[in-house]
Formats: C-alpha cells, sequence, structure tokens
C-alpha cells in the first residue's frame, strides 16, 4: 500500500483492509474481538441493509456477506481477511487461504443425525444437506457410497417428509434436533469460527494487519 495514499472506506479503489464477516452470531461473537483491536462499527448492521460499514479504524472497513460466501471472497481477494466457521471452510475446500487463527467462537459440532431410534434401509442411504463435499467425503470415509440431496437449510425437516435418510448439520445444544423427533449419530468434527486470510494480503499489507493479528491472538489466548 501507499504511505501517501489517504485511506477513504468508500472509494471503489481503497486501499485500506477490508474484513467479510456473516450477519448473525459470527458478527456479534466478533465484536468484542474487534472492539479489543481498536475496531468500532459506526453503525449496527443489524439496523441498515448497507454491504459496506465504515469503522472506527481508518483503515479497517467490514464487508457483511452471507456464512458461506465469506471464503469466496477473501480467496479473490474482495476482502483481505474474514471470519468463517470451520464447516464453511472444510464445505468450501478453502486450500488457497491462510488459516490463521481458532477464534473459538460459534462453536458447535457437524454430525450426522436422524429420526429418533429409526432402523437405516439397507439399500443405498440418501443424505440430506448442505454440505455436500463434507457429507460425501465423510461417508467415502466409512467406506459408504451414498447419494446426496443438497438443501440450503432447515436440513431437520427433510428425514420428517422422507427427503433423505439421514442429515449432516451443525449440532449445538441437539435443541433443533430434540424439537423435530431426530438424534445425533455420529460426530464429524468439531467447529468453531476461524480467521483467514488472502495469501497475497498477508505479503502487502502485512504492516496493517500485524497489530491485528496480535491482537486477536492475544484476545483468545495463543
Ligand atoms: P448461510 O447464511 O451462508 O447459509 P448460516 O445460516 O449457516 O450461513 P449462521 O447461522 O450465522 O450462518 O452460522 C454461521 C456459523 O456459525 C456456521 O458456519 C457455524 O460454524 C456456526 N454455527 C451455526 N449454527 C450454530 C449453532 N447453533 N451454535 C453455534 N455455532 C453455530
Ligand atoms: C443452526 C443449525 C441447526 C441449529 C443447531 O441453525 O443449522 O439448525 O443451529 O443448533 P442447536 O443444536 O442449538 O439447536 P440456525 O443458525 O438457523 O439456528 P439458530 O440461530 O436458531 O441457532
Amino acid at each position: 500500500m501507499s504511505e501517501t495514499a489517504p485511506i477513504n472506506q468508500a472509494d471503489a479503489d481503497y486501499n485500506g483492509l477490508t474484513l467479510a464477516l456473516s450477519k448473525g452470531r459470527i458478527l456479534k461473537e466478533t465484536l468484542p474481538l474487534l472492539a479489543a483491536a481498536g475496531i468500532e462499527l459506526l453503525e449496527d448492521p443489524a439496523k441498515s441493509r448497507k454491504l459496506i460499514f465504515p469503522t472506527s479504524h481508518e483503515a479497517v472497513r467490514i464487508l457483511i456477506l452471507r456464512a458461506s460466501d465469506v471464503p469466496t471472497y477473501v480467496e479473490h481477494g474482495a476482502a483481505d481477511f474474514g471470519v468463517a466457521g470451520k464447516d464453511v471452510l472444510l464445505e468450501y475446500g478453502a486450500k488457497h487461504v491462510y488459516e490463521l487463527l481458532d477464534l473459538k467462537i460459534a462453536q458447535c459440532k457437524l454430525m450426522t443425525a436422524g429420526i429418533k431410534g429409526a432402523t437405516l434401509p439397507s439399500r443405498r442411504l440418501r443424505i440430506a444437506t448442505k454440505y455436500v463435499n463434507v457429507a460425501r467425503a465423510y461417508f467415502a470415509s466409512q467406506g459408504q457410497q451414498v447419494d446426496i440431496i443438497k438443501l440450503y437449510g432447515s436440513m431437520e425437516l427433510a428425514p420428517l417428509v422422507s427427503l433423505g435418510d439421514l442429515i449432516v448439520d451443525v449440532v449445538d445444544t441437539g435443541n433443533t434436533l430434540r424439537a423435530n423427533g431426530l438424534e445425533p449419530l455420529e460426530l464429524i468434527a468439531d467447529i468453531s469460527s476461524r480467521l483467514i486470510v488472502n495469501q497475497v494480503s498477508y505479503k502487502r499489507k502485512f504492516d496493517l494487519l500485524a497489530p491485528i493479528l496480535e491482537s486477536f491472538k492475544h484476545s483468545v489466548g495463543e
């Protein structure tokens, strides 16, 4: 980054740092980490239709995205860094971003689940999920070929209406499974959110990134 260029957070040729976050629990749980790094949102994204938000830190602006789009923005350099669930990173196959830090927020488990007490059919199983790559890899690792039914949400509904035998989804309290007569079955992975960084930004904007990364590390006890 040029030392003399002024930083205007609204510019298309913005030359500060762009952080990609998703609304909801990741935004909520990242705010204290950002505050400790001297970065505060000037406006509440929950009350705005805007997607780019300036912050109190003149060199940092925040993009608010769908959780599953965060790795794409960071990989392509549209954002310099971002916070994404490990479930999203596993599904996306985020090989071209640096996964620098486990932020230990939005913790849950990626699991298989099915109707409580049900016996599984002996034919090839049908798995309803938004995690199609993770599900295929998991069942293959168990020596099982399965048919995947791609969904975008409310996975717990699928087995209740015979759309698939099992689901693959994240489970925290287990309340959503229980409320729908399902039970958790096998653990696929423990999940938490990770700080990811674009590989070029990590080199080119290291001076801007380093103090923020250090502060995040300190906040999460690393
Ligand atoms: P998208 O909008 O792209 O479909 P999403 O609806 O899954 O994503 P969120 O519900 O905000 O987005 O979840 C963001 C991340 O939080 C998930 O990727 C996962 O890592 C974690 N997560 C999801 N559900 C829970 C939960 N019930 N408890 C704790 N962490 C969770
Ligand atoms: C997630 C996930 C499950 C639920 C699991 O959904 O897709 O449906 O959370 O959490 P639980 O085990 O604590 O019930 P979503 O983000 O829509 O749910 P939430 O915001 O209501 O937790």
